[in-house]
């Protein structure tokens, strides 16, 4: 049977379609499907001869180094996001929206690896040479030694970084730029990433430079965003941020190297972005203690605690179907603890609207934060402000009990240090720390919370 000769690719998620459809079955976006080359993809160029290959046992290795070999970059928000530094012979995606400082945090992460004697190589395809430095300049890294190149076709790159010296780090900003010649699609297409991607680790994996990859987000399907080569990358980071606030989250999604619940803070300043050792005191900063409907949850990101505070409105409607708002939360879940507040413990929220936020525009992934949310809505319902020395969390489970989270000694700690004399935690929590005077509440379930 003869081959197909174009596919339909979706430009999100990269499910191949037989025809072209307005909407994409795989992951349900619309106009998101292009058509393209099949040939033009990963592994069919031509004059590929089929390889011998070797089968060696675990033992055999053993005498191998057993820490991947890392390259620190200094700046610790970054190194921790990463797990300790970027891994030689590895590639790593940075991805993110465009504008929100992906470009300025590589910039910022090449000089100094440059200052510290390693040879960067820095490609933007969107930027010409110039306009990289200026950039540079504005980060006070124009005096160092990062090489600059301006290229986007991907036998032109491999060229360029193969020329010299081998580098230690090559910066591929971005792959929505990268064209193949042996690739037919035009350039951002499915095919064309992917191939440009596959030959970035292929450079990366032959010569042990670390590779790094950056890959804007896109809205609109016509552009492959950087989903299609997740898998292909060892390690994915995703940089994250309100465009109304300045801080930004560096958060790994994936490491072969390392652990993936952890996050780098950043602040962006006019000289570029500064890292935020201490996340908590950033998210409380313009707390207003005394209102009702605000609870500060003690939370984790990985092995480091965060406090945020959550704030709701409650308010009568005078809608038909009430509004149901959620920034920062899962909405699934606040409609879970409506449920259990009604059904438990007799708070009807019928008849009103419930506006939730978490505060400095900061997501929360933990069911922990469920009896900080509870609380704060019913704060907010009978108009009385919460402790505001005190922190909150907990799982509650659709039967109304309080369940324990797990690092509750970190989590207290962590609110001690920063001034917080009081807890609100599930009864069943181990693990409290000792010698301490804080009060710590212990709450059976929602019922028991409510009445308090
Ligand atoms: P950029 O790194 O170009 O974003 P990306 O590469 O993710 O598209 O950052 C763009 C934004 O950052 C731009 O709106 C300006 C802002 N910015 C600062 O606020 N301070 C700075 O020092 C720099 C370099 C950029
Ligand atoms: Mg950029």
């Amino acid at each position: 049977m003869a081959k197909p000769k174009t596919q339909f690719v979706c430009q999100n998620c990269g499910t191949v379609h037989s025809r072209w459809a307005g909407k994409c079955e795989g992951c349900g976006e619309w106009n998101t499907i292009v058509e393209e080359d099949p040939m033009g993809g990963i592994g069919s160029g031509p004059g590929k001869v089929p390889k011998k290959g070797r089968a060696v046992t675990l033992t055999a290795l053993s005498g191998e180094t057993e820490e991947a070999p890392r390259i620190h970059t200094g700046i610790s928000e970054l190194d921790r996001a990463t797990g300790g530094g970027f891994v030689r012979g590895s590639a790593v995606l940075i991805g993110g929206d465009p504008g929100i400082g992906k470009s300025t945090l590589l910039m910022q992460a090449a000089a100094a690896l440059s200052r510290g004697g390693h040879r960067i190589i820095y490609v933007s395809g969107e930027e010409a040479v110039a306009q990289v430095r200026l950039r540079a300049q504005r980060l006070g890294a124009a005096d160092t030694e990062v090489l600059l190149a301006a290229e986007t076709n991907v036998e032109d790159i491999l060229a360029t970084v193969s020329e010299g010296k081998r580098p230690d780090l090559v910066i591929i900003d971005s792959i929505q730029t990268l064209w193949s010649d042996t690739a037919d699609s035009a350039p951002g297409t499915v095919t064309q990433v992917r191939t440009g991607v596959q030959a970035m680790i292929r450079f990366a994996k032959q010569t042990g430079a670390a590779m790094v990859l950056v890959g804007h987000v896109t809205k609109d399907g016509q552009i492959a965003g950087p989903r299609v080569v997740e898998h292909m990358v060892d390690a994915v980071l995703y940089f994250e941020g309100d465009r109304g606030h300045h801080y930004r989250i560096l958060r790994t999604v994936k490491n072969r190297f390392g652990p993936t619940d952890e996050i780098g803070v950043f602040e962006m300043s006019d000289k570029g972005l500064r890292e935020v050792t201490n996340p908590s005191e950033l998210f409380l900063g313009e707390r207003n203690a005394k209102s009702p409907g605000a609870a500060v949850f003690a939370g984790m990101e990985g092995t480091r605690p965060v406090l945020v505070e959550v704030q709701a409105l409650v308010a009568a409607t005078s809608l038909g179907t009430p509004r149901r708002a959620v920034v920062g939360w899962d909405s699934s879940r606040l409609a879970m603890i409506l449920a259990v507040l009604e059904a438990h413990c007799g708070v009807r929220l019928g008849q009103h609207d419930v506006y939730l936020n978490v505060a400095g525009g900061y997501r929360i992934s933990e069911p922990a934060a469920d009896m900080a949310i509870a609380s704060a809505l019913v704060s907010s319902l009978a108009g009385i402000a919460l402790p505001a020395d005190h922190v909150f969390f907990g799982e509650i489970s659709l039967s109304g009990a309080v369940r324990p989270v797990s690092q509750t000694a970190q989590r207290l700690k962590e609110a001690e240090k920063l001034g917080f004399s009081g807890a609100m935690l599930p009864a069943t929590s181990a693990e409290l720390p000792k010698g301490s005077s804080a009060r710590w509440t212990m709450i059976e379930d929602l019922p028991d919370l409510v009445s308090r």
